[in-house]
């Protein structure tokens, strides 16, 4: 099989490495890609460029597409290249909608009996302003409706934090919301769909903040481990019962079927899961640590979601085994950073380590950074603790200019 992979981040890199490694395939392509993907098979062809994917596609002979990130997705590149007649993974432009759109993902987890937040709707800036005015419970939780790369929920913990908040990212006719807080942990739990069946994956947990001990701004997640022990073999079951076959069952009786990977961002407290959002994609860095702990081949996890055989598949997940994930970071990252770093160092980790390439480029035989997640060094151990050494053992081996690792990844668990 030939693939090609949509994206530039350290999520295509994993997807590219597992589809080799296991055996799925014979040639993995990636558009843009990154440094860490073979000259040779890169394609230089933007995320939004649908019609230069699919002539790739035809020139290339590519058997199957896979969509890394949500912007393609959100915007329709699987509606466009299954009209061509591409076999490709992924769910269509409306089921995209459960990440693209908050508000449309709130009106299915309600009609549906999903557990989440509560909410309230407001028409723009000036009724939430209103609201907000006489609100007295802090922190609460403002949302955008729309795809904002992380930057469109905003916890303040005071009103003056709230009005700030909405007078700097709330356009006067957003579509925006106010959800209670929850506390609790949080895990994100993934499955693949057929668009009426589902199989979940190993429970993950990301780091979400910049700092050590989860402060400071968020970013995409600065490393990752699983299987994440918040989300036992009971809550796993609850989350696939409660959560995941339900919102897939919602979907396909809305008319939206959906298929591809459909990824639940939940808050666990106590008997209680809620999702705080979904995702229609895999996570990054989630992916590195699912993929290294799978059994089988990814492909035919694919090709049986394409094909609607998922209720006769297995995926298993290796026993007694841990990963984690460390992502490098450019200084400042996720404020301004500089590009064009030189990294050394890569080829100083041993096999033992498996270096995934996020914003990297290659420029003869040298690598520079492209992008605020650099590197993910990722390990796999008996034990987390285990793991987590691994990497930690070697990290510094590896150096560019400004770079930034959070050294706790994985403190929840080892507590
Ligand atoms: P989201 O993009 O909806 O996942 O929100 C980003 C982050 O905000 C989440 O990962 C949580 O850390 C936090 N968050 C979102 N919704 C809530 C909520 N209702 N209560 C507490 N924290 C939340
Ligand atoms: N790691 C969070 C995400 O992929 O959205």
């Amino acid at each position: 099989m030939r693939y090609l992979v949509i994206g530039s981040g350290g999520r295509e890199h994993a997807i590219a490495w597992r589809l080799m490694q296991d055996g799925s395939a014979k040639e993995v392509y990636a558009a843009p890609g990154n440094g860490g993907i073979e000259p040779d098979f890169r394609a230089d062809i933007a995320e939004s460029d649908f019609a230069g994917i699919a002539a790739f596609c035809a020139d290339k002979k590519i058997d199957m597409v896979i969509v890394g990130p949500e912007a393609p997705l959100v915007g329709g590149m699987v509606d466009y290249l299954e009209k061509q007649k591409i076999p490709v993974f992924g769910p269509a432009k409306k089921a995209a909608l459960l990440e693209g759109s908050k508000l449309f993902a709130k009106r299915i987890m309600e009609k549906y009996g999903i557990p989440t937040a509560r909410h309230l709707d407001f028409a723009g800036k000036l009724p939430l302003l209103e609201y907000i005015q006489q609100e007295k419970n802090f922190p609460l939780v403002i949302k955008l409706d729309g795809l904002a790369a992380g930057k469109g929920v905003g916890i303040p913990e005071s009103r003056e934090e709230a009005i700030h908040f909405i007078n700097n990212t709330v356009a006067d006719d957003a579509g925006v919301f106010v959800e209670e807080f929850i506390g609790g942990e949080e895990a994100s739990v993934l499955c693949i769909s057929d668009g009426t069946n589902i199989i979940p994956f190993v429970a993950a947990q990301d780091h979400k903040r910049i700092y050590d001990g989860d402060r400071g701004p968020n970013t995409g997640g600065m490393g990752a481990y699983a299987p994440a022990p918040v989300i036992t073999a009971e809550r796993l079951a609850q989350v696939s019962e409660k959560i995941l076959q339900p919102t897939v069952d919602g979907m396909r009786n809305e008319g939206i079927p959906f298929r591809g990977i459909l990824y639940a961002g939940l808050m666990v407290s106590g008997d209680e899961i809620k999702v705080l959002e979904y995702n229609v994609r895999f996570g990054d860095p989630e992916a590195q640590v699912i993929f290294p702990l799978m059994n089988g081949k990814l492909g035919d996890l694919f090709q049986a979601a394409l094909s609607g055989t998922l209720d006769r598949t297995d995926l298993s997940f290796k026993k007694n085994m841990q990963a984690i994930t460390v992502v490098i970071a450019s200084g400042g990252y996720p404020g301004d950073y500089a590009k064009g770093e030189l990294i050394s160092g890569i080829d100083k980790v041993d096999g033992n380590i498996i270096v995934f390439h996020a914003g990297t480029k290659r420029i003869h035989d040298a690598y520079y950074t492209n992008g605020g997640r650099v590197l993910d060094i990722t390990a796999v151990g008996d034990t987390l603790r285990e793991a987590k050494d691994k990497v930690y053992q070697v990290i510094d081996r590896i150096s560019f200019n400004g770079a930034y690792y959070r050294k706790d990844i994985g403190y929840r668990a080892l507590k």
